[in-house]
């Protein structure tokens, strides 16, 4: 039974025969980050880009848990250097663990440190546990290859961003959604600041007469895939 934990902006908890699997682990200053945040236990941390609201706790929780982190080369380097665990990927690559095979593609936005430096190319998570699959898009912008991850496998679950401003809005994450033929879609990266802000009538009426389901996950809501 593979369960998935909103921990707010794009963090996700996805969990499955005692396996956690954390995406994007902003924890510690996200405003949206619920209490259960803190009872995170990673087996696999996955960074989609070096943007602060992204790499989050993943050096803190790497070190805390000694749980690897996998991320493009530059990423995977700077973690490596401050004493975290990494695994080796980057994009187009594919890791296959006990627990989990984890495909990393592509994401149209831009990646950098905190300080500055550049964080690689930002990518997107392919993600199959307990025989279900959630795709991770990131920050992206909408683009036609997201049509390749379709090809790849059946998406169970999209975790799609939709704030706009940063990465695509509303209308263009369902473009993405018929792209990806993904059964469920669940909305990331919005409401956690102003800038972000998007109406839960807008993303309802944005779906409607659409052949997948849409999703609407607190932070700190469990669901059952
Ligand atoms: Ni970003
Ligand atoms: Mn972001």
């Amino acid at each position: 039974m593979t369960e998935i934990e909103y921990l707010g902006h794009s963090a996700f908890a996805i969990r499955e025969g005692g396996k956690e699997v954390l995406v994007d682990p902003f924890l510690s200053d996200n405003p949206k980050a619920p209490l259960s945040a803190s009872d995170v236990r990673p087996d696999l941390i996955l960074v989609t880009h070096a943007h602060h609201d992204h790499l989050g706790d993943a050096l803190h929780l790497s070190k805390r848990f000694g749980c690897p982190v996998l991320s493009v080369s530059e990423i995977n380097d700077h973690l490596d250097e401050m004493g975290a665990r990494v695994l080796q990927g980057n994009i187009g690559g594919e890791i296959q663990l006990s627990f989990c095979r984890v495909k990393m593609f592509p994401a149209v936005h831009s990646s950098s440190f905190e300080d500055g430096r550049y964080g690689g190319e930002p990518c997107s998570f392919l993600i199959e546990m307990g025989g279900r699959t959630v795709f991770h898009a990131g920050d992206t912008a909408l683009f036609s290859d997201l049509s390749l991850v379709a090809d790849e496998a059946d998406i169970d679950m999209a975790l799609l961003p939709v704030g706009g401003t940063y990465t695509m809005g509303v209308k263009e994450a369902v473009k993405a959604m018929r792209l990806l033929r993904a059964r469920i879609m669940v909305p990331m990266h919005y409401d956690t600041w102003k800038s972000i802000a998007v109406d839960r009538q807008v993303l309802e009426s944005a779906v409607r007469g659409e052949r997948f389901s849409l999703k609407v996950m607190a932070p700190g809501e469990r669901l059952v895939i």
